[in-house]
């Protein structure tokens, strides 16, 4: 009797799976991507539901979900876990675990090491890392172990510090001179795609010209192949400063808000449970466990 797996080793795209080289096919036919983050199994489904291309799950979770001021806190226990809860829920997309800060900056072999994690505990098809320069050694390191590595240039949240802060970058000829040189470099070293954080327009949109690869923008403008939003950004969910460049495309938290508010009124009212809610038993048995009560009672 032949088996045949239920499941696909890690590594092996699953029935459904965007493949990646498909990107590369959406850029060459001008037809945008969409990617969007999650950080758990059911945004991760909804995610899917929606019809994203792409998944992050960014380390803006050490943020949204986790409480911190920035993403740097995030670690590769915690990214573990809530990529795993994301691929449980997404089927189609293509799903991008970001490397947190400290995973991948101290070693080719660490890099290495953490990415497979990512692959082999968490069922992430590719990974992300914030970086040029002394990060292409680590794309070539992954891309040649077999994960795919989407780059990030611009605004790095993990060095804002060393960048003046959460502002804009390449915004003079030089840096954006830079900028277009780092990510021709990232392309060569085998990224698949890179993310443009926080850069203008303009630089954003040659950037794309020049690369065979797509580009994702997050406050690049409308010249990238493809946006990304933070899950808690585009529903109203984040409660904190949102950056200029954040749509916002629903009220989630006015509405749970509201809904859970109700729910508290009814309770304090009593008004919940009401009947539907409840489950019965047979009449003879309710009778009889009255009885019994009765029993128990006189026994005391
Ligand atoms: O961590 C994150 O969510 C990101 C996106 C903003 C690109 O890196």
């Amino acid at each position: 009797m032949t088996t045949r797996p239920r499941k696909p080793a890690p590594g092996t795209p699953a029935p459904g799976k965007l493949a990646l080289p498909e990107l590369a096919e959406m850029k060459a036919r001008r037809q945008p991507i969409a990617m969007v983050t999650a950080y758990d199994t059911p945004s991760g489904r909804l995610a899917d539901a929606a019809g994203a291309d792409l998944i992050l799950v960014g380390d803006s979770a050490a943020m949204t979900v986790l409480g911190h001021d920035s993403t740097v806190p995030a670690t590769m226990g915690e990214m573990i876990i809530l990529t795993r809860a994301v691929t449980r829920g997404a089927r189609r997309p293509l799903v991008v675990a970001d490397m947190p800060f400290g995973s991948f900056q101290v070693s080719d072999e660490e890099a290495m090491h953490n990415a497979v994690r990512f692959v082999k505990e968490a069922g992430a098809d590719a990974v992300k890392l914030e970086g040029g320069g002394p990060m292409l050694t680590r794309v070539r390191t992954l891309v040649g172990g077999g994960v795919p590595v989407m780059g990030h240039l611009g605004l790095t949240p993990q060095s804002a510090t060393m960048l003046g802060g959460f502002r804009a970058q390449g915004r003079t000829a030089e840096k954006a001179v830079r900028l277009l040189e780092d990510a021709l470099a990232l392309q060569a070293a085998g990224c698949f795609a890179i993310v443009l954080e926080a850069v203008p327009a303009p630089v954003a949109t040659r950037i794309t010209e020049a690369l065979s690869i797509p580009t994702i923008g997050i406050g690049a403008g409308g010249g990238t192949d493809g946006q990304v939003l933070v899950w808690h950004d585009l529903l109203g969910l984040y409660e904190g400063h949102a950056p200029r460049f954040v749509k916002q495309y629903a009220d989630l938290a006015k509405a749970i808000k509201t809904a859970v508010g109700t729910y508290v009124e009814e309770v304090r009212e009593r008004r919940f449970p009401e009947q539907q809610h409840t489950y019965s038993m047979p009449e003879e048995e309710l009778a009889l466990f009255e009885e019994a009560l009765q029993e128990v009672r006189e026994r005391r």
